[in-house]
């Protein structure tokens, strides 16, 4: 569904209506993010913010392609390990190789609850799942964790009496320190039973190197937060940290055919990710 074929720097001209809630004149991070994704379901002030960050990021259009590979690798690793029902928090637009897409390549029974803030991945998810029993998407903020657990629509699909994947996938970054993001994962981990496998990627800090582009982000964005190691390590309180702890994105669990960029490449020192296993 493309909303507009207008160039970055031009009016828009929808060939559809806007979705409600939709506000094409500020970027949004979905939408942005779907751009980097090679999606088209952004407006032009998306493809402007996000050719402002691109020209701050040498490799800038790898980040969210590592992000997503690392998604999709934890994924099919969960399923593996017999998780088949799982809740995105911050799913994002559908794109290739979506969470429903990988887990049921493995496992066709396997249930997904997409959770995300922006109207638009509601819009566009409905239309994507119209025919998957198996898959919902809600709209919800994920600072919310009564309402989004509490969710009918949810409640229809995950059984917390097992195992649930918890996905907080490029998305605890778009927190601030003051919405208490660990409290957040931690009320997540409580709701859900032993044995629940939780994967977190998250906005690395590079010190100077990163610098301008949390600058850029936090100040047209509203939101993208660059933490250390050691807090994102810190998200995994109360649960096992897996192996290989929280590491850059292609380097986590890559698959035998992946290449690891040696030396790691800026664009994939932007993220890194981790798996955590309640005990
Ligand atoms: C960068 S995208 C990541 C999408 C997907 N998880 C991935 O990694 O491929 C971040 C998503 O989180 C959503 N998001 C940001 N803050 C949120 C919140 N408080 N509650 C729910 N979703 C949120 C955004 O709308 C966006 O779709």
């Amino acid at each position: 569904m493309e909303y507009s074929a207008a160039p970055a720097g031009q009016a828009e001209s929808p060939k559809r209506k806007t979705p409600v809630g939709v506000d094409p004149t500020v970027p949004s991070v979905a939408r942005v993010y779907d751009f980097l994704l090679g999606g088209k379901d952004n407006f032009a002030v998306d493809r402007e913010f996000a050719a402002k960050l691109i020209e701050l990021t040498p490799g800038g259009i790898d980040v969210g392609l590592h992000n997503r590979a690392a998604l999709g690798r934890a994924v099919r690793h969960m399923v593996n390990q017999g998780i088949d029902q799982f809740i995105d928090l911050g799913a994002g637009l559908p794109t290739v190789q979506n969470t429903h897409e990988v887990a049921q390549s493995v496992n066709p029974k396997a249930k997904v609850v997409y959770v995300d803030n922006d109207p638009m991945v509601l819009v566009h998810g409905r239309a994507l799942l119209a025919e998957n029993g198996n898959t919902t998407v809600i709209t919800a903020d994920l600072c919310d964790p009564d309402e989004v657990l509490n969710s009918p629509d949810l409640r229809a699909l995950i059984d917390f009496d097992r195992p649930v994947g918890l996905l907080m996938v490029a998305v605890l970054h778009h927190l601030d320190d003051s919405q208490r993001p660990g409290e957040l994962v931690a009320r997540y981990r409580d709701a859900v039973p032993s044995g629940s496998l939780v994967f977190i990627t998250h906005f690395i800090d590079g010190g100077a190197e990163t610098a301008d582009i949390e600058r850029v982000m936090l100040g047209d964005l509203g939101s993208g937060r660059f933490r250390s190691f050691d807090e994102v390590r810190g998200f995994f309180a109360g649960m096992e940290l897996l192996e290989p702890g929280v590491v850059y994105n292609p380097l986590w669990r890559p698959d035998p055919d992946d290449v690891v960029p040696e030396p790691m490449s800026f664009a994939g020192k932007i993220i890194a990710g981790g798996l955590g296993r309640k005990p």
